[in-house]
């Protein structure tokens, strides 16, 4: 054994990419869980921090976003509704990455999702006047993961978070999985463990490159 002692290599100077993961699904140990935990595993290997967020275990004071629209009227970018929400709104303006994982229901995101995501409004400012909008995302990348059962109409769904992207100025990516069967059932379809651990590690890496 040598009698050096061994540094870790650490450069002191890395900071992990952090990476943000809702999750849309109200059932617990479902398609859209096993999802999340396959992409948590790809990014967590390329060094990302990661953190996963269950909308369905959040406590919430409104149904959504109220349009009481007080976040317009404040400097901050933060949702006044002070609920297990706001924190969440305030980490994805944090974030490198936002990752929503979401089953298809009837060709639209869950509602458990949309409870979260229209409430980013507080995450825009209008100037209405001046025709601008101005946003803590811009910049950032916006990943969505669906599940559905059959093969129609995750096209649909992918609308709103490709246009949300867009008028960000977010980048945006998909993995759509179509034949996912029912809660439970994706563990057996071949192939997606692989494709998803694969879409975690390429977004982990792609975030460490360009901070480099
Ligand atoms: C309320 C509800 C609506 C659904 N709507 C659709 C649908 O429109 N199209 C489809 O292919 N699958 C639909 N599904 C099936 C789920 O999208 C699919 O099984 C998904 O992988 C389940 O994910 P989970 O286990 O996380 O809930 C629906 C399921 C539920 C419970």
């Amino acid at each position: 054994m040598s009698q050096y002692k061994i540094e870790n290599k650490v450069d002191r100077g890395f900071m992990p990419k952090k990476i943000l993961v809702i999750s849309g699904s109200p059932k617990k140990d479902g398609n859209t869980v096993t999802l999340v935990d396959w992409f948590a595993e790809g990014a967590r290997l390329k060094g990302a921090q990661v953190e996963i967020v269950l909308t369905a275990s959040l406590k919430y004071k409104s149904t959504g976003c109220i349009s009481c629209r007080v976040c317009q009227k404040i400097d901050t970018y933060e949702c006044v509704v002070d609920d297990d929400a706001k924190p969440v709104l305030k980490k994805m303006a944090e974030v490198d990455v936002i990752v929503m994982v979401t089953p298809l229901y009837f060709f639209s995101m869950s509602a458990q999702l949309k409870l979260v995501f229209d409430r980013m409004f507080s995450l825009y400012k209008w100037d209405n006047e001046v025709g601008t909008m101005k946003t803590p995302l811009k910049g950032k990348k916006l990943v969505l993961i669906a599940s559905a059962y059959e093969n129609i109409g995750l096209d649909a769904l992918e609308k709103p978070f490709a246009l949300t992207a867009d008028y960000t100025g977010m980048e945006f990516e998909s993995l759509l999985v179509p034949n996912a069967g029912v809660s439970g059932e994706i563990k057996n379809k071949p192939g997606i463990r692989e494709k998803t651990v694969a879409l975690g590690e390429k977004i982990a890496s792609a975030i460490k490159e360009k901070a480099q």
